[in-house]
C-alpha cells in the first residue's frame, strides 16, 4: 500500500499526523509519537494575549530571536515565549520527523516576529491558529477576513518555510477566503479549529470554561468543506476535528485532505493510537480496493461525485425532509 503524501511541502510517510496540542510539545510524549509512526507533528499554539504588550529588546531590521528583558520576566508574565522557541529547538534536536510551530492570534501585529524565532529555533512550518470572535457591531466579516490575509502576507514576507491557516468554520464564503489566502501565500488550510463554547453554570449565573475532547460526528462539517475545496484552491487541506478511526481518515482523504490531524484519539487512547490508526487507515482502503493515497485523494471532491447535491443546498431539504422519527440517528458520522 502506497500511503505517501504531501503536506506543506514535506514527504510525508502516510497522512495521520497528531495535531496541535501540549502532547507534541512534551519531549517524551513525541518522542513516543515519532515512534508510533508519526510523520510530522503540530505543536501548541503560542497565543496573541500573551505576546502583544511583550517588549522586544530585538533591534528592528534584525533577523535574530527576540531577547526577552529580565525585568519582563519579573513582571510575572503568563508564557515565556523564550520556553516555546527552547522547545521547538529540542524537539528539532531530538526527532528527526519535522516539527510545526503553532501561533494563535487575529490581528495583523508585531506579536507575528516571533514566527521569525519559531523558524530560528528549527521548526519546519509554521500553523498560523486563527481563533476570533467578532463581537463589535461595526465590525464586518470583510474587516475579518482582510486581517486574515494581511496576516499571511506580514509572514509570508519575512518566513522562508511554509505556512498553515487553521481556519474557522464560521465563515460565509470559505472557497474565497480560501483562493485569497493561497494568493497571500498559505501553502495549507487546516479545516478546522474547534470553538470552545462557555458554559453558563446554573444557577450560579456565570459562564465558565470548558474543555471537551471532539465527538465523530463533528467530522462531517469538515469532510464537507474539504470536498468543496478539494482540488479547486491552491494551499494542501488538513482535516483536524472529530477524525476517530482509520476510516475516518479515508473519508477526508477522499474529499481531498492531504493530512489528517488527531488529538482527541490520542488523548483517548495514548500516543501508540497513531501505529492503530494507520492500521486501521489501510485496512480501510483494502476493503475499498483502493492502492494509494493519491489513487484515493479528492475522489470524492465536489467536481468528481455525480451527488453533488450532497454538499450544497439541495441536500438541506431533502435531509429535513427525510427526517421521520424511526430514522433520524443521534450522533455520529455513519
Ligand atoms: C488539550 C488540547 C489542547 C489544544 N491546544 C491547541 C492549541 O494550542 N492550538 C491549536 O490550534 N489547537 C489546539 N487544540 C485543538 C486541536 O488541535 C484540534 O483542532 C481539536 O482538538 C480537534 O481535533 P480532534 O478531534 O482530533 O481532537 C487543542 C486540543 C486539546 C484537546
Amino acid at each position: 500500500m502506497e500511503l505517501h503524501t504531501r503536506y506543506l511541502g514535506l514527504d510525508l510517510e502516510h497522512p495521520i499526523i497528531p495535531g496541535a496540542s501540549p502532547l507534541c510539545d512534551d519531549v517524551d510524549t513525541a518522542r513516543q509519537l515519532e515512534d508510533a509512526g508519526a510523520p510530522l507533528i503540530v505543536m501548541s499554539s503560542l497565543f496573541e494575549e500573551e505576546l502583544a504588550n511583550m517588549p522586544l529588546s530585538r533591534p528592528a531590521g534584525s533577523i535574530a530571536p527576540p531577547v526577552i528583558p529580565a525585568d519582563y520576566r519579573k513582571a510575572g508574565v503568563r508564557v515565556d515565549p523564550e520556553d516555546y522557541f527552547d522547545r521547538v529547538y529540542r524537539l528539532k534536536h531530538v526527532l528527526g520527523i519535522p516539527v510545526v510551530a503553532s501561533l494563535n492570534g487575529t490581528t495583523p501585529g508585531g506579536w507575528l516576529r516571533y514566527a521569525l524565532a519559531m523558524e530560528q529555533a528549527g521548526a519546519d512550518a509554521i500553523e498560523l491558529n486563527v481563533y476570533k470572535v467578532a463581537t463589535e457591531l461595526g465590525e464586518t466579516s470583510d474587516d475579518v477576513e482582510r486581517d486574515m490575509v494581511g496576516m499571511v502576507d506580514t509572514l509570508r514576507n519575512k518566513l522562508a518555510i511554509p505556512i498553515a491557516v487553521k481556519l474557522s468554520p464560521f465563515i460565509t464564503a470559505l472557497p474565497n477566503l480560501a483562493t485569497h489566502l493561497g494568493e497571500a501565500g498559505a501553502e495549507a488550510l487546516v479545516m478546522f479549529n474547534r470553538f470552545y463554547q462557555p458554559h453558563i453554570d446554573w444557577p450560579g449565573m456565570t459562564p465558565s470554561r470548558t474543555l471537551r475532547l471532539s465527538e465523530g460526528n463533528e467530522l462531517n462539517l469538515r469532510l464537507r468543506w474539504a470536498a468543496i475545496l478539494a482540488e479547486r484552491v491552491r494551499p494542501n487541506l488538513a482535516v483536524s476535528g472529530g477524525v476517530t478511526s482509520g476510516q475516518d481518515v479515508a473519508r477526508a482523504v477522499a474529499c481531498g485532505a492531504h493530512a489528517v490531524q488527531v488529538v482527541t484519539p490520542l488523548y483517548l487512547h495514548g500516543p501508540d493510537y497513531l501505529t492503530t490508526l494507520v492500521e486501521q487507515f489501510v485496512r480501510a482502503l483494502e476493503a475499498a480496493d483502493v492502492h494509494s493515497v493519491q489513487g484515493l485523494r479528492g475522489r470524492l471532491a465536489l467536481g468528481q461525485v455525480p451527488q453533488r447535491e450532497a454538499y450544497v443546498r439541495a441536500n438541506y431539504y431533502r435531509v429535513l425532509r427525510s427526517g421521520k422519527a424511526g430514522n433520524l440517528s443521534a450522533s455520529g458520522t455513519d
